[in-house]
């Protein structure tokens, strides 16, 4: 090459390279921050295996920022960090069987001697590292940035197949154990469904899902979605074997799930047909995998073998190619969903794909679109990999025809209702505001309201709702209690028999209990377990909708998204008068029980006791705050309503409400606020003390 030559390749490749960096610093932050990758890992892995080689020949440019020197990072606000003992390192990945050969050739020369490699599956989730003391779970922290991670000790004791306390056994007494927690596909598809009624953002696949799971603040959460996790492999000082297989075994039997997939092989045929085998069989797991992993089976032959910078020359991953198809795109269609969210679908020539014919995917929003510069006629590639529902992620442009098509634009107006569409600011998806008369807004929401997990009304699925809707009898979510049984059986394909079967639903309805009614309402944000929170703190519609920003946000699990989204609900005077309907026609308005003696009067305030009481125990209080809606917490924070104080509150509590600003109410205004008239017969637990 010439000199000019030399000089205009160095400064493509300069280019390249900082175009590299820059698209993989994105796909990072997409796959470990916002869990919502845009391109397949293998895409991925590609892009980063181009920028490794241009780097290794440009050592000129060596950047200690560049996505090639870290392993991602997975660490959030929100935990304690915790350093790992031993650094948590990646693997060698490769997609090619040719590679797979040239490890097990390398192993062999280097080891120069009998070795037998463990093949294993490469499981989709997170990797977790599991702390055992004397037989017991002291503590779990996440791979975070390799060096050190996120303790999530309290959400991993959720997931029922991780042994807090071992079976007796010869277990080290101290010793670290590293798997990977995963969501399986059952799981994960519920999740998304009800994601989905409640048009949250559904979860690409089951790796993203666990780890949104995982970081989840609130353990109850955690323990709701049902996380399993395999474990593969053991670091301590003094484990029981040489073999990595003999101590997974070993691990088994003291309590640990490990895979029972796990295979010894001598040859690279061996190895081989493996591979070949669970090329095809994984579909028929419960979990997502990825891949094999190979490492050399003896211990002592691992330290042989050693380290490189951040991966072992004793294993290796190889990788399965993710599914995917080249078809041609037909048409672009745009879905109006019941919040007004709109959906760019890909309608595509028919095509199968793991075992199913797809014929449409999504395009998620205008950004994508933008990104992949689809036209019209192009031959696009379709991807399921680990999702459900299959992605556009390429496009083919060596087949795009002479007469290119019509690029792809999102569009301005409601596909549904003319309405000009808005995006709000931050967010990717755009939206129809006009939620009072777009009629798939309409119908979505009484779709919902009806649905399973809302007011549960048999016999109205969507093409009845469409029915009433086209015959203008139905225009919101109250009109269902207004329709007659003549109004239904004149329907077409709808008799006297249904019309008495989805009048007895509707009427049934009027029993079911306020949080599924709070949920049924809509209100963005608010899901199943949002509304059961909210109904259990604030005990009534009417304490939710009279609830301030500040108020919402006091109880825990509710932020400010939520807390903004139910202000505008109420905010609104057209919800406001739909929800005195509902309450006219008899739903239930109140948290069962709410309504015998007990208020909302606490609603939503967190309320710290302190000191000794003349009219009512400690306990009694505490039980009156909750029976009036309050919460009764420990210690004093800046988002503690008040202090209930007694005689003797200790000095340093006294101090820190002072110096907070947080109130201090006596006995006597406190029994005011919840409507009791202190008696005067004294508490006869304490004795007679002098009042605050
Ligand atoms: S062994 C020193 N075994 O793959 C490497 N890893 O890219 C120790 N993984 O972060 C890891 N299944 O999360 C190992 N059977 C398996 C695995 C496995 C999945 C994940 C793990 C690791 C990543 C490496």
């Amino acid at each position: 090459m010439g000199n000019f030559a030399r000089i205009l390749s160095g400064m493509e490749d300069r280019q390249r390279i900082m175009e590299l960096r820059q698209l993989l610093h994105r796909y990072n932050q997409q796959y470990y921050v916002q869990n919502s990758p845009e391109v397949s890992d293998f895409e991925f892995d590609a892009l980063m295996r181009e920028l490794s080689g241009l780097e290794d020949r440009h050592p000129e440019l060596y950047d200690a920022n560049s996505p090639t020197q870290r392993v991602g990072s997975d660490l959030s606000k929100g935990f304690v960090q915790s350093k790992h003992r031993y650094p948590m390192l990646s693997l060698d990945n490769t997609y090619n069987e040719q590679e797979v050969r040239d490890w097990f050739q390398r192993v062999s020369s280097l080891l120069n001697e009998d070795f037998e490699v463990c093949c294993e599956l490469k499981y989709d989730g997170l990797s977790i590292s599991l702390i055992y003391e004397d037989g017991k779970l002291v503590k779990a922290v996440t791979r975070g940035d390799g060096v050190q991670g996120d303790v999530v000790t309290d959400n991993i004791r959720t997931i029922r197949c991780i042994p807090l306390v071992l079976q007796p056994g010869s277990y080290p007494e101290s010793f670290e154990i590293r798997g990977e927690v995963l969501m399986p596909w059952t799981s994960f598809e519920r999740l998304n469904a009800e994601r989905e009624l409640s048009e949250e953002p559904l979860f690409a696949n089951p790796r993203n899902a666990a780890s949104g799971t995982l970081k989840q603040l609130n353990p109850a959460v955690v323990a709701q979605r049902q996380l399993d996790a395999y474990l593969y492999y053991l670091l301590g000082e003094k484990l029981p074997e040489d073999g990595h297989y003999e101590n997974m075994m070993a691990a088994a039997n003291w309590g640990f799930k490990v895979s029972d997939r796990m295979k010894k092989c001598r040859t690279i045929q061996e190895v081989m047909d493996y591979i070949a085998y669970w090329d095809t069989e994984r579909r028929n797991l419960p979990v997502a995998t990825d891949g094999i992993v190979l490492k050399v089976n003896s211990l002592r032959q691992q330290q042989i073998l050693g380290f490189k910078a951040k991966s072992p020359r004793w294993a290796i991953a190889y990788k399965f190619q993710a599914e995917r198809q080249l078809t041609r795109l037909e048409s672009v269609s745009f879905q109006v969903g019941r919040t007004g969210a709109v959906t760019p679908v890909a309608n595509l020539e028919p095509v199968q794909l793991s075992g199913t014919v797809v014929k449409r995917a999504t395009l998620h929003n205008a950004d994508i679109i933008e990104g992949l510069d689809l036209h019209i006629g192009d031959m696009v590639y379709v991807e399921k990999g680990g999702e459900i529902i299959p992605k556009i992620t390429e496009v083919d442009l060596d087949s795009r025809p002479m007469l290119i098509g019509d690029k792809v634009r999102f569009i301005d107006t409601c596909p549904e209702c003319g309405a000009k569409l808005i995006r709000y600011p931050g967010e990717a998806a755009h939206y129809c505001p006009n939620t009072s008369s777009c009629p798939p807004q309409i119908k979505g929401r009484i779709e919902h309201f009806v649905s399973r997990k809302a007011m549960n009304m048999d016999g109205l699925g969507p093409e009845t709702i469409d029915l009433f809707y086209q015959a203008g009898l139905v225009s919101d979510i109250a009109d269902i209690y207004s329709l007659t049984a003549k109004d239904i059986a004149r329907m077409e394909r709808l008799g006297e028999k249904s019309a008495s079967n989805i009048l007895k639903g509707i009427e049934k309805s009027k029993q079911v209990p306020f949080e599924r009614v709070l949920y049924a309402i809509g209100i963005r944000f608010v899901g199943e377990t949002v509304a059961k929170i909210l109904a259990r703190s604030l005990g009534s519609m009417t304490a939710i909708r009279n609830a301030g920003l500040e108020t919402l946000t006091a109880i825990d699990e509710i932020g400010e998204k939520i807390a903004g989204s139910i202000v505008s609900f109420f905010g609104q005077p057209a919800n406001v008068a739909l929800v005195e309907r509902l309450t006219a026609i008899g739903l239930q308005m109140e948290t069962a029980g709410q309504s015998e003696g007990q208020g909302s009067a606490l609603a939503g305030k967190s309320i710290v006791i302190s000191g000794v009481f003349e009219h009512h125990s400690r306990e009694e209080y505490k039980e009156l705050i909750e029976k009036n809606g309050g919460k009764n917490v420990s210690g004093i924070s800046g988002t503690t309503s008040f202090v209930l104080a007694g005689s003797n509150m200790g000095p340093s509590k006294r101090e820190k409400a002072q110096s907070l600003d947080i109130p201090l109410v006596d006995e006597t205004e406190f029994l005011k606020m919840i409507g009791e008239k202190p008696d005067n017969t004294p508490n006869n637990n304490n004795e007679l003390l002098l009042p605050f």
